[in-house]
């Protein structure tokens, strides 16, 4: 049973590797962030992001070695990103991966990264009970998954239009904040009153669904009816929103599939707010929470590793002729 497994992640915008055992001994974990190199066009660009991971990678893993003390002929399993992300950034990962494994004469395990990220949380608490329902909120998803044992999910429900990440950077753009839009409205709406302005909570207490595109629209007609709106009561005003929308979904679904625990995952739940609120909710209902650090909840490849181990266990090595699948979705249970 191969137990020492590097992990590879190119689905987006990082570049990283890290070294696990046995899916929750995390042995190293490196990410190279490009956040400058799109910084200055207010997005990622894919073309950037690939030409930067195909710069980065070797080096990247080069160190995830190193930190790990770990020989390459030490390396028993290599497990890379396959979907979703951006086609040209997940090749090269996949890529790479599948050379590696070639070489060392290693399984290659292909990762869906939405269930890499429902694994970060047990590189921090292994011991975690299942069920458990987790609140996945990146750039480029919504959803609330009630895992009921490894490999084993049902979607509760997803965003219908934009995702959480997506709408902190839109409205962050529009206030003219820069990118990424999250930690930017996190930190000024420190300054701000949550209660100045009363945005929309869509859906709040209907279903799991969430819809964040209204949310946003209302930010702009308020900021273009108001142009005097102090721009850290808008910001704290419009993070209220979303994390009262997201909490309240994440704490109801619990509540209904009877969990016996609540996560939070994807860069989202790098937000304060989010995170003690959603504490303060798990608390008051009797229930355990669990809210991995900033930066296991942000993509990093530790939890690519620990995904690929528990897939490789289930389903045996990924085929050599795997590709990048970029609209690859969580895999759900019959
Ligand atoms: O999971 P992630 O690193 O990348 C993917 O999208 O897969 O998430 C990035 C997203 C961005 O939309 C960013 O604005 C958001 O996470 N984000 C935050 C915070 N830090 C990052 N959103 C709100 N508050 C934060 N502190
Ligand atoms: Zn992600």
């Amino acid at each position: 049973m191969a137990d020492r497994i590097l992990g590879i992640e190119t689905s987006c915008d990082e570049t990283a590797a890290a070294v696990v055992e046995h899916a929750t001994g995390l042995r190293s974990s490196v990410v190279a962030s490009q956040i400058d190199r799109h910084a200055r066009y207010g997005g990622v660009v894919p073309e950037i992001a690939s030409r930067a991971h195909v710069e980065l990678l070797m080096p990247v893993v080069a160190q995830a070695l190193v930190e790990a003390g770990v020989a390459d002929h030490e390396v028993e399993a290599v497990a890379a990103t396959s979907g979703p992300g951006l086609v040209g950034s997940l090749l090269v990962g996949v890529s790479a991966a599948k050379a590696l494994a070639l070489v060392w004469d290693v399984p290659f395990v292909a990762v869906n990264h939405l269930e890499a990220h429902l694994y970060a949380a047990f590189l921090e608490e292994p011991d975690l009970d299942l069920p458990l329902v987790v609140l996945l909120v990146s750039g480029g998803h919504t959803l609330l998954v009630h895992m009921e044992d490894h490999g084993r999910y049902r979607q509760l429900g997803s965003t219908v239009d934009d995702a959480a990440g997506e709408a902190f950077d839109k409205v962050a753009r529009y206030l003219g904040l820069g990118y990424p839009g999250g930690p930017v409205i996190d930190r000024i709406a420190a300054d701000g009153d949550p209660e100045a302005i009363r945005f929309p909570r869509a859906m709040r207490d209907q279903g799991y669904d969430f819809s964040f595109s209204g949310l946003k629209t209302a930010v702009v007609n308020h900021v273009r009816r108001h142009p005097e709106a102090a721009t850290p009561d808008v910001a704290a005003s419009f993070q209220e929103a979303v994390v009262d929308v997201l909490v309240a979904k994440a704490r109801r679904a619990a509540r209904d599939v009877g969990a016996k625990g609540l996560c939070l995952g994807g860069g989202v739940a790098a937000n304060s707010l989010l995170r003690s609120r959603f504490i303060e909710a798990s608390e008051a209902d009797g229930i355990r929470a669990f809210v991995p650090s900033r930066s296991m909840c942000t993509d990093n490849a530790a939890m690519v590793a620990a995904a690929g181990w528990w897939r490789l266990r289930s389903d045996g090595p990924s085929s050599l002729a795997t590709g990048a699948t970029p609209n690859l979705r969580l895999p759900l249970a019959g």
